[in-house]
């Protein structure tokens, strides 16, 4: 009984210790347009209508518009929604530009560690474990952090310019959950007494917040 117990667990460690997207089958598998995922990739388009411009994307090439955001910054995902070649094969990059005062604001990304790069401007980088530690650091070009999977983070820039950064992912599309938004502009909205009794505070508090989210 236990050498069979023993044979099943052995059998199961490589499942058990998969922290990131499973590796792929093939050399690529592009995801084919207007398709829907299964399994969390897409099917992939027929090869001979591959072509070298599935494997290259522009979507960093520009600056992005930090201006529309209250929190003047803007994330530009190459995901695989964005960027099909990566389908299957379990890894994306983010680039954030941040003006100057900009926050990306505490997030957690359920399905990856992030690995980040500061290439212009000094940002503040900081995370929280789940027993409630505080780990940050201010970054300068050329310097990278990290932030083990799905703990809550931030970036802000705390320098006198404007800050660009690039981040890297485990996960073909590692997923985002804004902590602000994702209790405070939810559809519908969480009950407000739900809200006012989790930060102990009075239900006029909860709409003033809800309100800046429109
Ligand atoms: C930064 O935290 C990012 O998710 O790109
Ligand atoms: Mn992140």
């Amino acid at each position: 009984m236990a050498a069979i117990l023993f044979l099943v667990v052995l059998l199961l460690a490589p499942f058990l210790s998969h922290a990131s997207d499973p590796d792929p089958l093939m050399d690529f598998c592009i995801a084919e347009p207007d398709s829907s995922p299964s399994f969390a990739s897409f099917p992939c388009k027929p090869a001979s209508n591959v072509t070298s411009e599935d494997f290259f994307f522009n979507g960093f090439m520009n600056e992005g518009d930090t201006s529309s955001s209250p929190y003047r910054s803007k994330v530009t995902p190459g995901n695989v929604l964005t960027f099909p070649g990566l389908n299957t094969l379990g890894i994306s990059m983010n680039r954030v530009d941040l003006a100057i005062n900009g926050m990306n604001p505490p997030h957690s990304h359920p399905r990856s560690s992030e690995v980040g790069v500061v290439i212009s401007g000094k940002v503040l980088v900081g995370f929280v474990t789940t027993g409630n530690v505080y780990y940050s650091k201010v970054l300068i070009p050329g310097q990278m952090f990290v932030i083990p999977r799905g703990l809550v983070h931030f970036q802000k820039n705390v320098g006198e310019t404007k800050a660009l950064v690039f981040t890297a992912f485990n996960s073909q599309n590692p997923g985002v959950v804004i902590l602000a938004t994702t209790l405070f502009a939810t559809k519908p909205p969480i009950p407000d007494d739900v809200l006012s009794q989790n930060f102990q505070v009075d239900s006029n508090v909860i709409h003033e917040i809800e309100s800046k989210f429109g």
